[in-house]
């Protein structure tokens, strides 16, 4: 049995604010978790942080038009802020260009460069001539050598989803300047991940199969394929230099000093509360302590294999004892996206729907993508607030309180006999409590959840079966047992749900408990040892104010969210309209032909003298032409790029005259109009430029 628990969360780029997306996937799961150890009264460290180095800040500093350190510090204090308003409840918060940070792991790989845990390598990597740049592979576009789509990133085409290496790129450019790239040898340090590699097997494969099975096997795959030296410096001049001599204008790979902010934020809090926290070294260096790193899947190879095998290097330190990572978490059926503005943002959540935090912790728990990817709707936000905090958990309380108020002048009522159906009611939420450990011990956030809910759904039933407003009139001994019962259902309920919903436990307990609350929860009546007790509010004790615990969430609201999400899916389609014109090229030439082929095409000049839709056909368009020679008909399919066909009207068009006939829509075509497909795909009927005799022939 471990001491001491510490729990840390993947540290966001502070390259904008935190979405829907980073919260489900590690940074609720991570709080709950916390906050059911805190309520046992289990030592309990929660270190978070903002990841300020790498390219993904510089890209948004070029973006916006301003320096790095200035994106870090608007993100930083965002994330921080909108953390601590959504209750996440991190013990410390810091950020890794703090002073701390750098030295720490500055010191961190000198130990190891020193003890010669590194080898240098020389490779050639893609230099900008004209900027005197290397480039990382985010910074570095060409052309897709899968889908031939333009702008490709170095480490993935966004068109087709493939994960590219700059090297498969078609000509690629500097992303910033537009500069063609030339290879040129640097040398780097890296850490050789192949010499841990059995190392990595042992503990992993064997000693961790109790790890999720997305994570163990995510791991056996990067395993089975054979690890390989990783480089842990940069060409950069953002991130911590590299502490060696005549390593100017390096410094530490965001991926190696990242992690290391987990520590030495520890020691941020250590050295600055020492006599709460105590010492660093006991955090992260006594194997009596429990370390449980969340994450996102992006981040598993990262958290599972580079960052213990870093810790291994030293030596000193223990190992991460699991690492729930969870799947992703979609908005409306499409991939959130930063760059695409497609997401849910937190501040703006919490400036949209002030004081309902919770609703969204619930929504985004009951639907954790703890096992495959999951999608969020506005719809299924606005049915589980209404259809289930509303009118399960806060009808249930809400019902207890004001017939509480009403019959026994807001005091907790005295309980007689029992009957069997209370007590069959008793017994059903007597195991919730160790229902509730078991799926939170296994990081089974949603199971676990569904499980307090349960204990909600007991309470509204009971209500509703023993129906104490209408006992009322003629047994008040029972509507008093009835209500007693039901106030210490509620006072379980806001202990079940105080890991997941902690604003709405906090203003439970001050409705049914305005007095007995104390800090911490774990010295109060509704610490976790007492849930499943019937005996938690004493009778004759006052009730608080009552309020509703959930509001309705009206459709205007949803409606609102959804119109933001159609703006923005609207200038994301321009924007990308606008990328493929400006990136359009000819198509290639087409092998080669001869005049004997192009002999054998009829080609003609006819005057358009009406041209319509072809009823029942999106496609179609039917012209009748003055070809010279009595006259035809040809269908063309064009209708998409001539929304009004008239303007071709009076047009003298080429056709091919000597295509066989052919029946489309029970109309006959004789021949083909001849069409340029301009870059946005839309096709232009060619013309003459003056005016020639129906009939002409062309070549
Ligand atoms: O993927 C990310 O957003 C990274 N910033 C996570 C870093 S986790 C840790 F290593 F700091
Ligand atoms: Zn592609």
């Amino acid at each position: 049995m471990f001491k001491r628990t510490l729990v840390t969360t993947a540290l966001p780029y502070a390259n904008g604010p935190v979405h829907i997306g980073h919260l489900a996937g590690v940074y609720v799961p991570a709080d709950i978790y916390v906050r059911y150890l805190r309520l046992k009264g289990r030592d309990v460290l929660f270190v978070g942080g903002s990841d300020e180095h790498g390219v993904p800040v510089t890209i948004r500093a070029r973006k916006e038009g301003i320096t790095t350190q200035e994106v870090v510090d608007r993100y930083h204090e965002l994330i921080k802020s909108s953390f601590e308003r959504f209750g996440i409840s991190f013990d410390v918060y810091s950020r890794t260009t703090s002073a701390i940070h750098h030295k720490f792991a500055s010191d961190y790989f000198r130990k190891l460069y020193d003890n010669g845990k590194f080898i240098e390598q020389t490779t050639e990597q893609f230099y900008d001539p004209e900027t005197g740049h290397f480039l990382t592979d985010r910074n570095i576009r060409g052309e897709c050598p899968h889908c031939h789509a333009a702008g490709a990133y170095g480490d993935q085409c966004e068109k087709c989803g493939s994960t590219l290496s700059p090297e498969e790129l078609i000509n690629p450019y500097n992303a910033e300047t537009g500069n063609p790239l030339v290879k040129k040898p640097t040398s780097h340090w890296y850490l050789p991940l192949d010499q841990y590699q059995q190392w990595l097997e042992k503990w992993i494969l064997e000693d961790h199969k109790e790890w999720r099975p997305n994570v163990y096997g995510q791991c056996k795959s990067w395993l089975d394929g054979g690890l390989r030296p990783r480089a842990v410096t940069r060409d950069l001049d953002w991130g911590i230099p590299v502490p060696v001599e005549g390593a100017e204008g390096k410094v530490l790979y965001v991926w190696f000093d990242a992690p290391i902010g987990y520590i030495s934020n520890t020691k941020e809090i250590c050295d600055a509360q020492p006599e709460k926290w105590g010492k660093w070294e006991t955090w992260w260096k006594d194997q009596d302590t429990r370390l449980i790193h969340f994450i996102g899947k992006d981040n598993i190879v990262f958290h599972c294999i580079v960052f213990p095998a870093m810790l291994k290097a030293d030596g000193s330190y223990i190992l991460p004892d699991n690492v729930p990572s969870n799947e992703f978490l979609n908005l409306e059926g499409d991939k959130i996206s930063t760059s695409r503005n497609w997401a849910v943002w937190l501040n703006e959540y919490l400036d949209d729907f002030p004081g309902k935090q919770d609703v969204l912790r619930y929504v985004l728990t009951a639907n954790a993508p703890e096992t495959k990817d999951n999608d969020f709707t506005w719809a299924d936000f606005q049915a589980r607030n209404n259809n289930e905090l509303v009118a399960i958990y806060g009808n249930f309380v809400n019902r207890a309180l004001v017939l509480t108020k009403k019959y026994f002048e807001g005091k907790v009522p005295k309980t007689s006999d029992f009957t069997d159906y209370d007590r069959a009611t008793i017994d059903e939420f007597k195991n919730v409590k160790a229902q509730l450990e078991s799926l939170l011990e296994d990081f089974k956030f949603r199971e676990a959840q569904k499980e307090a809910m349960n204990l909600a759904r007991i309470g509204n039933k009971y209500l509703a079966d023993t129906e104490p407003w209408k006992l009322a009139k003629t047994d008040m001994e029972r509507t008093a047992t009835i209500l007693n019962l039901s106030l210490q259902i509620a006072a379980n309920l806001s202990i079940a749900f105080e890991p997941f919903l902690p604003f709405s436990s906090d203003k439970l307990r001050q409705m049914i408990a305005p007095l007995s609350t104390a800090s911490p929860l774990s010295n109060s009546p509704f610490k976790w040892e007492n849930l499943g007790r019937i005996d938690l509010l004493p009778e004759g004790q006052s009730l608080g104010e009552v309020s509703l615990l959930f509001e309705k969430i009206e459709d205007d609201a949803i409606q609102a969210q959804l119109d933001r999400l159609a703006r923005i899916k609207a200038e994301n389609e321009a924007a990308a309209k606008e990328a493929e014109l400006a990136n359009w090229k000819p198509a290639a030439i087409k092998a080669d032909t001869s005049i004997d082929e192009f002999d054998k095409m009829d080609i003609r000049v006819a005057t358009v003298l009406d041209c319509q839709p072809v009823k029942k056909s999106e496609r179609l368009l039917q012209f009748t032409l003055d070809d010279g020679m009595g006259g035809r008909t040809i269908l063309s399919g064009i209708a998409q790029s001539y929304p009004d066909p008239s303007v071709l009207i009076g047009k003298q068009v080429l056709f091919i005259a000597n295509f066989p006939p052919r029946k489309m829509m029970g109309i006959e075509s004789q021949g083909m109009i001849l069409s340029a497909v301009d870059a946005d795909g839309k096709l232009v009927v060619t013309t003459v430029s003056r005016e020639v005799k129906n009939g002409a022939q062309v070549g």
